[in-house]
């Protein structure tokens, strides 16, 4: 998720342990973004923990006349996953102020404190009221440090190496994802089970709670708040070489450029940069329309419904989450050989053809009170794992290095900032909504996401531009201003002068 950085090539640097180091405190960020992911699907399938806060749900789970597909339909278990994501908008708002004012590291350090308070909460929680309130802390938590964290990375990391660390973020993701789904499957049928699951989500928040201390405040962040000299001294730790002056200067003249700007969320309005917008934020609409993170969310959830045994379904979500962390592998490899559109355009086929085939089979075999046959669960399970790979290579990690690289420097922090906050009111509302969508639309909701698939392979297709290979200060003129629709927006000759910084 880390926003690419746009100097030149050739400044001198190495990759130093201080970078090194850095980048796993990052990846810690990134790991506790997942976790929490992966997590709370698997809890609301444990007996133990329906039982407790959700008896409704636990009774309908076990009533042998209910409704397949209606089971798990619950506003307020659906509101224990949700939630967190509504806190995450609301606090990166606040994040973005406080990263800007105050600086990475203190709101990294912001992040993991609030994150903290909100596992202790949920481990430790007696009622419903104190498990919200831990989500909505691990909301804040996340809203901190997903706005903190790529920015941090993206600051501090030699420029040959940002676009990897980009989609390495996303890798962490996974993994946090993958990580969560195998401490579910351990911990289901233990008597505090759900509790070791929410608390484990202590051990990346310690991580970077006590990483967060070793790191040193970004060069830029320095300089951004008129500390120079500590800004200079801390970019030649970072690089690992005396001659930084260029770079330094670079910094220098970004950060006064950016002074300039005094509303940047203005600047985000004009029609020069409605293509970038509209493209950013497209990308995270669509990305939560794929429906990933049903799976992601449900997959423990969707497999019971489809008459898996308990242990089975924490089991496939498992396998999901290993294959979504090796698909996301393919992506760090091939998006700079293969392309970003190449990526989205496959994928969009791939996953449309594995919703189809899923929803005609949940369709014919899958009705009311039935167990779904072993043959046509198992085909089920191996069509997620081709749909989740599509994902995983294309969509996943390109929604956000996408939306990172567009931006020209003067609206690129505001501009990622929407990009974030999309993705978070989109996953919000996948969330809240998925499970009585199940419920009203049965099999045909797979239908509905396919359709989104369709919609976003055209779109892609259509009016998406390649931008690999561009470096990102030259976005505009090499990419956008060529563009059969979106030099539209340039043609305008007053908007264009007021471009110029
Ligand atoms: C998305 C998440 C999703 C994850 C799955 C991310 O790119 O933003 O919503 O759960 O990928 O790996």
């Amino acid at each position: 998720m880390a926003v690419s950085g746009g100097a030149a090539q050739d400044l001198p640097a190495k990759l130093t342990a201080q970078v090194l180091i850095c980048s796993i405190i990052a990846a810690f960020g990134g790991l506790m973004f997942g976790y929490d992911i992966g997590i709370s699907g698997g809890v609301t399938s444990m007996d133990v923990f329906l039982k407790k806060f959700f008896p409704d749900v636990y009774v309908k789970k076990h009533h042998a006349k209910e409704d397949n597909y209606c089971k798990f339909d619950d506003q307020i278990l659906q509101l224990f996953t949700s939630s967190l994501y509504l806190a995450a908008v609301v606090s990166s708002l606040l994040a973005a102020r406080c990263c800007k004012k105050y600086g990475r590291k203190l709101t990294i350090q912001i992040a993991s404190a609030l994150f903290l308070l909100g596992v202790i909460l949920n481990a430790a929680a007696l009622n419903i009221v104190m498990l919200i309130l831990g989500r909505l802390l691990l909301g804040g938590g996340i809203g901190f440090g997903n706005q903190a964290v790529p920015l941090f990375i993206s600051e501090i990391a030699p420029n040959k190496y940002r676009g990897g660390l980009n989609v390495c973020f996303q890798l962490l993701v996974t993994v946090g994802i993958l990580c969560a789904n195998i401490v579910n499957y351990f911990t289901a049928s233990h008597q505090y089970g759900w509790r070791i699951s929410l608390g484990g989500a202590a051990i990346p928040a310690l991580f970077l709670a006590f990483g967060s201390l070793l790191i040193v405040e970004t060069p830029t962040s320095l300089i951004e708040r008129g500390h120079s000299e500590r800004g200079l001294e801390t970019l030649r730790k970072i690089r690992g070489v005396q001659d930084v002056q260029k770079e330094f200067d670079e910094i220098v003249n970004t950060t006064e450029l950016a002074k300039q700007i005094k509303h940047p969320f203005k600047n985000l309005m004009k029609r020069s940069s409605w293509p970038q917008l509209i493209t950013s934020g497209i990308l995270q609409i669509f990305q939560q329309f794929t429906g990933i993170n049903v799976i992601m969310f449900y997959a423990p959830v969707l497999f019971q419904t489809m008459g898996f045994h308990s242990d089975a379904s924490l089991l496939s979500a498992v396998v999901t989450g290993t294959v979504n962390t090796m698909a996301t592998l393919v992506a760090v490899f091939c998006v700079d050989k293969l392309g970003r559109r190449f990526l989205l355009i496959e994928a969009a086929v791939q996953m449309f053809i594995a919703q189809v085939v899923t929803g005609g089979i949940l369709a014919a075999f899958l009705k009311s009170t039935n167990a779904l046959p072993k043959k046509y669960a198992y085909l089920v399970l191996f069509l997620i794992c081709v749909f989740v790979s599509g994902f995983a290579w294309s969509w996943g990690p390109l929604g956000w290095l996408i939306p990172s690289e567009i931006f020209p420097l003067e609206t690129r922090t505001a501009g990622f900032f929407c990009a974030v906050s999309m993705n978070m009111i989109f996953t919000f509302i996948i969330a809240q909504a998925f499970l009585t969508m199940l419920c009203h639309m049965r099999a045909m909701i797979f239908f509905f996401f396919s359709g989104w698939i369709v919609i976003m392979g055209i779109y892609a297709f259509a009016f998406l531009p390649e931008t690999k290979g561009v470096s990102i200060d030259e976005m505009n003129e090499k990419v956008w201003k060529k563009h059969w629709l979106w030099k539209k927006c340039f043609n305008n000759d007053r908007d264009q002068a007021r471009d110029k910084p």
